[in-house]
């Protein structure tokens, strides 16, 4: 099965996804990589000789023709699946209409518990003990799709954003590629707020 990952960030979990990929049972290969502005994980494309996809809000005169422009981008590359790994933007009604349930999010907090940008630092903020990882369908919320897997993460008491969301990654990047796997193989089954993979 063929994955477009799209990311914004350091690309820690584009790099577990790519290396879920390359082992020799693997049952998706990540085709195309797509990013919204210059990042590492653009740069981590280049370096693996993986088509990249540089769509930058800028370069559009509004959201609505970057996000029909994003839609095209990834309509040619025709890929089975889509997975936001750090994708920092959210996706319009044009580009979820066309990969409606193919999309996989990973969010880094136990939705529904702090959904947007920022679950690290509000789990934090919070006093939670407990916080972790969701990987989750899109749907037009905010993290707000059906959620497929869970792993939760100790909160340490002199945790700052950045070791929480290190603790957090190190399960979150496992998780992902696992739930990559099984879906590409057994796809999904959803009933109104409830996923499974048969
Ligand atoms: C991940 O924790 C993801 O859940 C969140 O941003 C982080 C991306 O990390 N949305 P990286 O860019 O893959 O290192």
């Amino acid at each position: 099965a063929s994955v477009v990952v799209m990311a914004s960030g350091t690309g820690s979990l584009l790099e577990a996804l790519l290396a879920r990929a390359d082992e020799p049972q693997s049952p998706f290969a990540v085709t195309a990589i797509v990013v919204d502005r210059d990042c590492r994980a653009g740069e981590i494309a280049a370096e693996r000789g993986i088509p990249l996809v540089v769509c930058k809000l800028r370069d559009h005169a509004d959201r609505d023709a970057w996000d029909t422009a994003l839609r095209d981008h990834v309509a040619a590359l025709a890929p089975d699946w889509v997975v936001t790994a750090g994708f920092m933007k959210i996706l319009g009604d044009r580009f979820l209409g066309r990969f409606a349930g193919r999309i996989v999010n990973s969010h880094p907090a136990l939705l529904p518990a702090f959904p947007g940008a920022h679950g690290v630092a509000d789990a934090l903020a919070y006093g939670v003990k407990l916080t972790g990882t969701t990987v989750h369908l899109v749907d037009s919320g905010v993290d707000t799709g059906p959620v497929l897997a869970q792993t939760a993460v100790p909160v340490e008491v002199d945790d700052t954003e950045e070791s929480l969301h290190e603790r957090i990654k190190s399960v979150e990047r496992v998780l992902l590629a696992d739930v990559v796997t099984d879906l590409v193989t057994r796809g999904v089954v959803i009933d109104g707020r409830k996923a499974y993979i048969p």
